[in-house]
Order: structure tokens, then C-alpha cells, then sequence
């Protein structure tokens, strides 16, 4: 690759200082915007121009009139914007930043199970690739689940994929049964119920509050269960002043920022470990999001049959979550 004049002036080694003014430089030179999840790491959280849920950051998607969307965050994410923005260049500032709910929902697979079931309505999770929702009928995220389920007529049978869990908690809000593909987050999947049961013991007067794509003995012991943007706003508008949180700890930094008087407890995976941080959200660093402003790269892309057909159902959902 041959570099131009402005692209080999920041070659040199960088500190977070640096690398933020070359972010700033470059955002405006590309006229870029900069999307970040709430599990991005606390520096690129910092310099987004926006951060949200799944749900806010495919509505800010569609809604920006910027050329180019860095989007920090996993693949799904990213797919999810270029289906929106197709004239739009989307980089990720890793195209490794998979997701093990995604990952485990292969396309063939998915059209196996689902040709089993082909009377039923079928609602995908948006942690899934543009492939699968090319084959759905209406996507979800965690925000929206259940409200979107409770809109559709009660008699219609109904296959959700990928994440059971999230379908589980779904059901039992929705009071409805859904056919489950068997899939979960190793992420959350990892916490540790014994953790948390000493972290209630040590601190009575907490809120647990949880992701739905936790697992059913641990969705057991919380208090209150949501999408990440409803976990930060319960956290303000609560009257707790402690929180125990059951997910990815990227939100506590948030959490910390937003409502700076009240405690935020993380909880530990199984044996201590700290593999509730999600190792692909963690792919993406500051410098790889440099490189992506300065290089246009990774870029992601989509087959036009796909994406018309994944199209559909995202606009169902933005349309009936309005
Ligand atoms: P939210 O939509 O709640 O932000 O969740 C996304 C996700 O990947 C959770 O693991
Ligand atoms: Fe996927 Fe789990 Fe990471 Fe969310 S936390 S992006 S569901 S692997």
C-alpha cells in the first residue's frame, strides 16, 4: 500500500493525547462520524460522537448524513449500519470483533432449522449476520424484545433466534412460547453465581441489575433486567445508591460518568477470571481506530441480495419501535 503525505505524517509513535488529536484531525478530514457501543473501551467511549445500545446506534446510523461511520462495536453492528447506509463507507477498526452468538448461527444452519418451522413468524436478534436476517421476518434487539413480541397477533406461532436466554426472558415477559435456536453469549454466560451470591451477602442494601442474555439462575437473582441503555437508566432513576451489574463491564464506565454519587459493583466470572470483559468488543483500541480513518480500511461489505433481503426486517422493527 502506498501511502499519501498525510497518512505517512502519522507514522510516528503516539500517546493517548496524540492518537486522540489524530482521531480529531482525520473525523474531520473524512467527515466521519464515530459510533461506539457502551462495552467499547472507556478511551473510545470517550472520543465517540455517539454511545448506545444496538437499538441507538442503528437509529443514529440511520440518521447521520456523515460520508463515513466508524463503527466501534462488533461485525453485527457494523453490518447493521451498511444494510442501513449503503452508499456509506462503514469501517470497524477490527473486522475480527466477531460475536459468539453470531458465530454460533451459521446462515446454512439457521435455513435447516428454520425450514422445520415454516409456518412460524421468525424475530432475530440483532446479534446475528446480515445472512440470517436477510431470512427473518422481523429483528429485535434487547430493548425492544419484548415490546415488539407483545405487538404481534397472539395466535401466530413464533421461531427466535439466536440468543435462548434472551428468548426465555422474553417468553416469560411476553407470556408467550417461542421456538429457541439454542444459541448464547459466552460472555455473559460466564458470570459467576457464586460470585454474585457473596457480592448480595457483602452488600444487602444493592441492586442487581442484569442483561437479559444472562442465564436463568442468574436472571433469578436480579432485580431489575435489561438492554444496556435501560440498565444506565435505571441506575440513575433508581433509589439505590449501590449496583451489582451482570454484564459486560464497559457500561460501568458510563455508569461511573453519569451517575457519579452511587456505587457500581462488577461481577467476576467463574474462578475469578475476567472473562466477562467481551474479547472481541476488546479487539478494537484507539490506534486501530486511527488507522482505520487513516487507511478507509477494514471496510465492510455486504452482498446487495443480502442486504436487501436483511433491509426488510430492520426497517420493520425501526418502524414498529417508534
Ligand atoms: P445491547 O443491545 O443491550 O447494547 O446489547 C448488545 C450486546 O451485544 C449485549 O451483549
Ligand atoms: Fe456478542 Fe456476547 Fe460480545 Fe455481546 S457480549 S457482542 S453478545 S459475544
Amino acid at each position: 500500500m502506498t501511502l499519501t503525505a498525510t497518512e505517512t505524517s502519522f507514522k510516528a509513535p503516539s500517546s493517548t493525547a496524540l492518537i486522540v488529536e489524530e482521531i480529531n484531525f482525520l473525523r474531520r478530514e473524512k467527515n466521519a462520524v464515530i459510533l461506539a457501543h457502551y462495552y467499547q473501551e472507556s478511551d473510545i467511549q470517550d472520543l465517540a460522537d455517539f454511545v448506545g445500545d444496538s437499538l441507538d446506534l442503528s437509529r443514529k446510523a440511520k440518521s447521520t448524513d456523515a460520508e463515513v461511520i466508524l463503527f466501534c462495536g462488533v461485525h453485527f453492528m457494523a453490518e447493521t449500519a451498511k444494510i442501513l447506509n449503503p452508499n456509506k463507507t462503514v469501517l470497524i477498526p477490527d473486522l475480527e470483533a466477531g460475536c459468539t452468538l453470531s458465530d454460533d448461527c451459521p446462515a446454512d444452519e439457521f435455513e435447516q432449522f428454520r425450514s422445520k418451522y415454516s409456518d412460524h413468524f421468525v424475530v432475530s436478534y440483532i446479534n446475528c449476520s446480515a445472512a440470517v436476517k436477510a431470512q427473518s421476518d422481523l429483528i429485535c434487539t434487547s430493548s425492544n424484545a419484548v415490546d415488539l413480541i407483545n405487538k404481534l397477533p397472539k395466535d401466530r406461532q413464533i421461531l427466535f433466534a439466536p440468543d435462548k436466554n434472551l428468548g426465555r426472558w422474553v417468553e416469560k415477559q411476553s407470556n408467550r412460547k417461542l421456538t429457541l435456536w439454542p444459541g448464547s453469549c459466552y460472555v455473559h454466560e460466564a458470570f459467576s453465581e457464586e460470585a454474585l451470591l457473596k457480592l448480595i451477602t457483602k452488600n444487602p442494601d444493592a441492586e442487581v441489575i442484569a442483561h437479559p442474555e444472562c442465564e436463568q439462575n442468574l436472571l433469578d437473582l436480579a432485580n431489575f433486567i435489561g438492554s444496556t441503555s435501560k440498565l444506565l437508566e435505571r441506575s440513575k432513576i433508581s433509589s439505590s445508591k449501590e449496583f451489582i451489574v451482570l454484564t459486560e463491564p464497559g457500561i460501568l464506565h458510563q455508569m461511573r460518568n453519569q451517575v457519579p454519587d452511587k456505587l457500581f459493583i462488577e461481577v467476576p466470572g467463574m474462578d475469578g477470571c475476567s472473562c466477562n470483559a467481551c474479547p472481541y468488543m476488546r479487539l478494537n483500541t484507539l490506534e486501530k481506530v486511527r488507522d482505520a480513518l487513516l487507511t478507509m480500511s477494514p471496510k465492510i461489505e455486504i452482498d446487495e441480495g443480502i442486504r436487501l433481503k436483511a433491509l426488510e426486517p430492520i426497517k420493520r422493527m425501526l418502524e414498529m419501535s417508534n
